[in-house]
């Protein structure tokens, strides 16, 4: 019998990758390409979305050549992506409006200060279980249409079209179908996550026509056939790449939680068909839906800039050649010399949501030295996940046992080592590395029947690595009140 595969399209904040997995959910072969970040303004980050589709395109096939597989022999698609990235385009030649503006964006930071004081801003928040925020794709829609001549009363009349990147990827993909699923539904701030629908009044207070919104799906169904890069492929699948990192690590039971390490880090515990409602800064959001089936949601810590700050650690201070260097110069010394980098370069997510935050490096003398920088760099992604972990056991009344994580950061040992020792519990890696696109690739499966259910794909569930806390709790709890001193110091810099 021949061989059958299911392909994962990862549309990353930074790269591409489409990936074949077998049934097993063991990797195949796999191709990637990076796109261009545009930083036109401090605060502003664009992608050009056109660059991101002729990777798609490319990549599709490329995959396919590596495995040795044709196209008759895949399965099915699944797609995940970056959420709140934001795209606008013109319906009759599938030209986008400028370029994409990424969910790391601020340029909406005045009009989401003053919107947050508006009357109506409370029902956005209780029907969204969002706060107010630059992240979130609504006000992008918004600030697109005030800023582009024309364009508003064109959305009215359905010419200019609106999606994130999976609805941007499908619409190329079948040649038009104007789709999106429910988790990246739920990062728009126009989303009622009770009803899974736009909300009127939603869409009303921010002033976006319906007109040029996609049809909501849940994220395991139906996402139309492909006719370019995988032509005659069913997709079956779309998820917001973090919800799709906890579909791949099977985390499909409520209390069951992950990290992802990557541009930023997504910690999301699942709380089953009952939404909570965070009273600690993390975010309600839907952790995926199975076609015929009720919602799961999840409570989520969002940290805007972990991996970024290696990276620009690297290519804007030029300390380092290459990310994993990180690990060797961090290996130089034995502490952070009393140095901490709180990397606000976007405000600070969960659990402050204040937007105006800017980034900050404290404690710096003339013992200081590239390798202090470098340990503060690391630490700073330990002691961000601190935060959202005392928060989701705030909000849930549990204390959580493990954390399972996954993501490029992952592959740094000394970082897994410092986040089991400052969270003071064990860390978990799976055997399979790329958990995003693996979960894209289970929904798929499941939407085409190529995997029966849920428990076959948990026993593909293997552990790589764990690591042990060893730091004193004394010790412990003194970094982490000098961690919350420096972040308050991330509050009155901007006037
Ligand atoms: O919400 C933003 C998130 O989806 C970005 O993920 O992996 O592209 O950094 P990543």
């Amino acid at each position: 019998m021949t061989e059958r595969y299911v392909v994962a399209i990862d549309q990353g904040t930074t790269s591409t990758r489409c990936i074949v997995f077998d049934r097993r959910g063991q990797l195949v072969s796999l191709a990637q390409q990076e796109h261009k970040q545009y930083y036109p303004k401090p605060g502003w980050v664009e992608h050009d979305a056109a660059e991101i589709w002729r990777n798609v395109e490319r990549l599709g096939p490329e995959a396919l050549r590596r495995a040795g597989a044709t196209i008759d022999q895949v399965a099915a698609v699944g797609i995940a992506n970056q959420r709140e990235t934001t795209v606008l385009w013109d319906r009759a030649t599938g030209t986008p409006i400028g370029h994409a503006v990424v969910w790391q964006d601020t340029r909406t930071d005045t009009m989401v200060g003053q919107l947050d004081e508006a009357p109506g801003a409370d029902g956005v928040r209780h029907r969204s279980a969002l706060p107010l925020a630059t992240y979130f794709s609504g006000p992008r829609i918004r600030w697109l249409l005030d800023h582009h001549p024309g364009v508003r009363e064109r959305a009215e009349r359905g010419e200019v079209l609106f999606g994130t990147m999976e609805t941007w990827l499908i619409w190329n993909l079948t040649g038009g179908l104007h789709v999106t699923d429910v988790t990246n539904a739920s990062r728009t701030l126009l989303l009622d996550v009770h009803t899974l629908d736009w909300s009127p009044e939603s869409l009303a207070f921010f002033g976006i026509p319906r007109a040029m919104l996609p049809e909501i799906r849940p994220s395991v169904g139906d996402f139309g056939t492909a006719t370019a890069a995988f032509p005659g492929v069913a997709i079956g699948a779309a998820l917001g790449d973090q919800q799709a990192a906890l579909f791949g690590q099977t985390c499909f039971a409520p209390g069951e939680a992950k990290c992802t390490y990557g541009t930023g880090s997504f910690l999301l515990l699942n709380t089953g068909s009952e939404l909570v409602r965070s009273t600690h800064g993390l975010l309600s959001t839907v952790a995926y839906q199975i076609q015929g089936e009720a919602a799961a949601y999840a409570l989520e810590g969002s940290i805007a800039i972990t991996g970024s700050l290696v990276q620009w650690f690297r290519d804007q201070l030029e300390l380092i050649a290459s990310a994993p260097e990180i690990e060797t110069l961090a290996r130089t010394v034995t502490d952070n010399g009393g140095c901490y980098i709180v990397p606000a370069f976007s405000g600070l997510y969960a659990p402050y949501w204040r937007s105006e935050a800017r980034g900050v490096i404290v404690g710096l003398t003339s013992y200081i030295t590239k390798g202090h920088l470098a340990r503060a760099v690391l630490e700073a992604s330990a002691w961000q996940t601190r935060e959202v972990v005392d928060a989701m056991n705030a909000d849930s009344g549990l204390a959580l046992s493990t954390l399972r994580v996954d993501g490029g950061m992952t592959a740094d040992n000394l970082l897994m080592q410092v986040i089991a020792d400052v969270l003071d519990v064990p860390v978990v890696r799976p055997l399979a590395a790329e958990t995003v696109s693996l979960g894209a690739a289970y929904g798929a499966g499941l939407a085409v029947g190529y995997w029966p259910d849920l428990e076959g794909l948990r026993r593909n569930w293997h552990r790589a690595a764990q690591w042990l806390p060893t730091m004193e709790s004394a010790k412990r709890e003194i970094e982490y009140a000098n961690w919350q001193r420096a972040v308050s110091r991330t509050f009155d810099w901007i006037q």
